[in-house]
């Protein structure tokens, strides 16, 4: 290329980087509040005990108990016959584990089946369904009227209570609750109906408008964790591990947790908004009794309200256990309830209970626990041979070398920057030959190019996600004007796995791994940065129904892919930065676009610990931050910590200088290399625990807690963590400080 072609090429890009970062660095005002988004608002301004459900015909069918939910005036009414019921089961399994499905009668013919998140929940949970035998009755506590009680697992009890509806797990013998559904008569589940008259059902934000065909159909309820000390999980969130109330008296936080996956540049490190990933899984612990979890398969945008002393001081309702229960408040924007209780009582119980609904973690490859070096960009071939031999000059061991977006033929993913990258395969070979890897980066917006084999195939397959018109939806990412594969159809997933393979896959070799990012989807021009809550997927679902999982189902694409390369011989990696329930069957995560900051450095332990506890053990944050240019002293500090994340990378913005371990003087490169080979001393522990997590889910870093269930000093700590249960980790969060206190 001619030097002023270069140059030009040079200008043209920082201009578009300086676009993208002016555009995309964090503004609140971007991003919807509660208030701004109508179903929370309408779901928070609810009253307790407005919920006039009771359960009526509760029987055992198909060995599940099953009840109608009818309104309390339902059968005085003069209208009754227009009121639908909704349709309740109740359904045991194994090792304790509850599952409550509530949904409309399709009998009665809502205008559309409501979404069910396919692919989530492992064969093997559904295969182990307890068959229900026998219901028995009671009247409890001066009701009026009867509960019907199932036995659950050794020394617990499903209750159904008829009026009001609710539902809850007991200890049999003490009838003291463990956790509960509706004790706050907050439940509220919005039909699908057809358009009234003059009805406005459009919704605007911004620049943008959803036109919302279907009308409401959103769903809140209260739960109730009782001998709970405090509450955590449901990631992603920049903030503690002990999850701040939002609602109530005097609470730091005024906004609920916000489960929307989005591709929020800067985010900030102490908040409750939504970032990249989503998983509706709660667990509480206790001193007194244990731990107990929730968990909701939907993959809408869901608001949670954590709500602290007095919130609801004056609702009338008085509950057990006032004290040590923690209420909180689940709010979607639509699907249906299928939410599962698990009773504990340990927090390694929980965590195992969880996963035989979702899955365990995959066994990761021992080289993929090993350390990382990434950079948002490796130039070129020369850099990356640079980069290589430094590592080795150095006496700095590392395992995995990364290419970002740059790698590529302007953003076509699968393909090749031929002036920068002539050979692709020699420059891996020469890695794979001193056993190092390379990982690349395949994102899921595809340049609408019609030279682009993949985009011509998509298009002439139909295998792009549709606008609100039907039309393929266009937004703006990387690679300009850009269509998205619908990756909740498998048709379209194996395709996608197929292009995995040396024969489509050009340039690529064995030792070849796969790196997804902006899988949120993230789309510039979308709303809120990503795509329109009423494009449409296979089998007509509104992406508003499963925008959070869109990302999981890409990243189970690609694992396949790379399954379907080996020959089901070669376990895949595959890095996702947006993650659902059951992501750890499909490989690793980060915390993505973090900052070269010491409050950020702290936060990330928290954001760590909680992907473990809610499944994902395989996680990491971009050590050294990825945006700004770190102190020697915090970049050391980051891979003292990073060197025990289950993820170890380094990583970097295209803006920031330079910072390979070698850059900063002989002092900070040999405390660098300290870090990295006690990682390296480790790596047979680590694996170790990657195998624990793979048969039992028990995360590889872990809460104090979790190790020590009932010391009570540990249940709010944050900084210190557990590496399996021999190692202490206390982080170093501040600058010129030399030990912790
Ligand atoms: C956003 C990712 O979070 C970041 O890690 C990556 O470097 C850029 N996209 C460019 O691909």
């Amino acid at each position: 290329m001619k030097p002023q072609m270069r140059n030009l090429n040079l200008f043209l890009f920082l201009l578009l980087s300086l676009h993208f970062i002016s555009v995309l660095s964090w503004k609140r005002e971007e991003f919807r509040n509660c208030n701004q988004t109508p179903f929370c608002k309408r779901a928070r301004a609810r009253k307790p005990g407005s919920c006039s459900l009771l359960a009526r015909h509760v029987i055992i069918s198909d060995g599940d108990v099953t009840a109608k939910l009818l309104p309390k005036n339902h059968e005085t009414s003069e209208d009754h016959h227009e009121i639908n019921p909704l349709l309740l089961t109740l359904s045991l399994y194994q090792d304790g584990v509850l599952r409550l499905k509530i949904d409309e009668d399709p009998s009665l013919g809502p205008p559309k089946k409501r979404f069910e998140v396919p692919d989530v929940i492992v064969p093997e949970f559904s295969n182990n369904k307890l068959w229900l035998q026998r219901i028995s009755t009671e009247t409890i506590d001066g009701d009026t009227g009867p509960s019907s009680i199932v036995h659950l697992a050794d020394g617990y009890e499903a209750v159904l209570r008829h009026d009001p509806f609710e539902v809850y797990v007991r200890e049999k013998g003490s009838g003291n609750r463990v956790i509960s559904l509706n004790s706050h008569g907050l439940f509220d589940f919005e039909p699908l109906t057809a358009k009234g008259e003059g009805e406005e059902w459009e919704e605007s934000f911004r620049e943008n408008t959803d036109t919302r065909p279907y009308g409401p159909q959103s769903i809140s309820f209260d739960v109730s964790f009782y001998a709970a000390d405090f509450v955590y999980g449901i990631p992603e969130h920049a903030t503690s591990l002990a999850l701040k109330p939002t609602r109530g008296p005097g609470v730091e936080y005024s906004e609920p947790y916000r489960l929307f996956n989005l591709d929020v540049f800067e985010y900030i490190h102490d908040s409750p908004f939504g970032i990249y990933g989503s998983i509706p899984f709660m667990i509480s612990h206790g001193k007194s009794r244990g731990t107990s979890g929730f968990f909701w398969l939907n993959a809408a945008e869901m608001q949670i309200d954590v709500m602290g002393a007095g919130w609801d001081a004056d609702s009338g309702i008085s509950l057990p256990s006032e004290k040590t229960r923690i209420d909180t408040f689940w709010m979607s924007e639509a699907g249906i309830v299928d939410a599962f209780f698990f009773v504990g009582p340990g927090p390694k119980d929980v965590v195992r209970q969880y996963m035989s609904v979702t899955g365990m973690p995959a066994m990761p490859q021992l080289f993929a626990t090993a350390y990382h070096q990434c950079r948002w960009n490796y130039r070129d071939e020369e850099d990356v041979e640079d980069v290589d031999s430094k590592f080795d000059e150095h006496n700095i061991p590392y395992d995995v070398l990364w290419l970002d977006i740059e790698h590529t033929d302007g953003k076509r993913y699968f393909t090749w920057d031929r002036m920068l990258f002539p050979h692709p395969e020699e420059m891996q070979r020469k890695l794979a030959a001193k056993g190092r890897h390379m990982v690349t980066i395949v994102d899921p917006h595809i340049k609408r190019d019609d030279s682009y084999n993949v985009h011509k195939e998509a298009t002439k397959k139909g295998y792009y996600v549709k606008d609100a018109s039907g039309n393929d939806f266009d937004g703006w990412c990387w690679s300009g004007s850009s269509s998205y594969p619908d990756m909740l159809n498998p048709e379209i997933r194996s395709w996608w796995a197929d292009r995995f393979s040396f024969e489509h896959y050009v340039g690529s070799t064995p030792s070849l791994y796969i790196w997804n990012d902006m899988n949120e989807p993230s789309v510039f021009n979308g709303p809120e940065l990503t795509m329109p809550r009423d494009a449409l997927h296979y089998g007509d679902v509104e992406h508003r129904e499963l925008h959070n999982a869109y990302g999981y189902y890409f990243h189970m694409a690609t694992a396949n892919g790379l399954v379907k390369r080996g020959e089901g011989k070669d376990r895949p990696f595959v890095l996702s930065r947006a993650l659902f329930a059951g992501s750890q069957r499909h490989g690793a995560v980060w915390t993505g676009d973090n900052s070269a900051e010491w409050d950020h450095l702290r936060v990330s332990v928290p954001m760590v610990l909680t992907l473990g506890l809610t499944g994902l053990p395989f996680s990491g944050a971009d050590v050294g931050g990825f945006f700004g240019n770190p102190e020697p002293e915090l970049l050391v500090r980051w891979y003292q910590l990073g060197a025990y994340y289950p993820f170890f990378r380094a990583h970097a913005h295209h803006d920031t200088k330079r910072r390979e371990p070698w850059l900063f003087g002989e002092r900070n490169t040999e405390l660098i290399r300290d870090a990295i080979h006690v990682r390296y001393t480790l790596i047979p522990y680590f694996y170790t625990l990657f195998r624990e997590a793979n048969t039992s889910g028990v995360p590889v870093v872990r809460p104090l807690w979790m190790e020590f269930p009932s010391e009570e000093a540990t249940f709010s700590n944050d900084e210190a963590f557990m590496v399996g249960n021999s190692i202490l980790v206390q982080g170093i969060y501040t600058e010129d400080i030399f030990s912790a206190s």
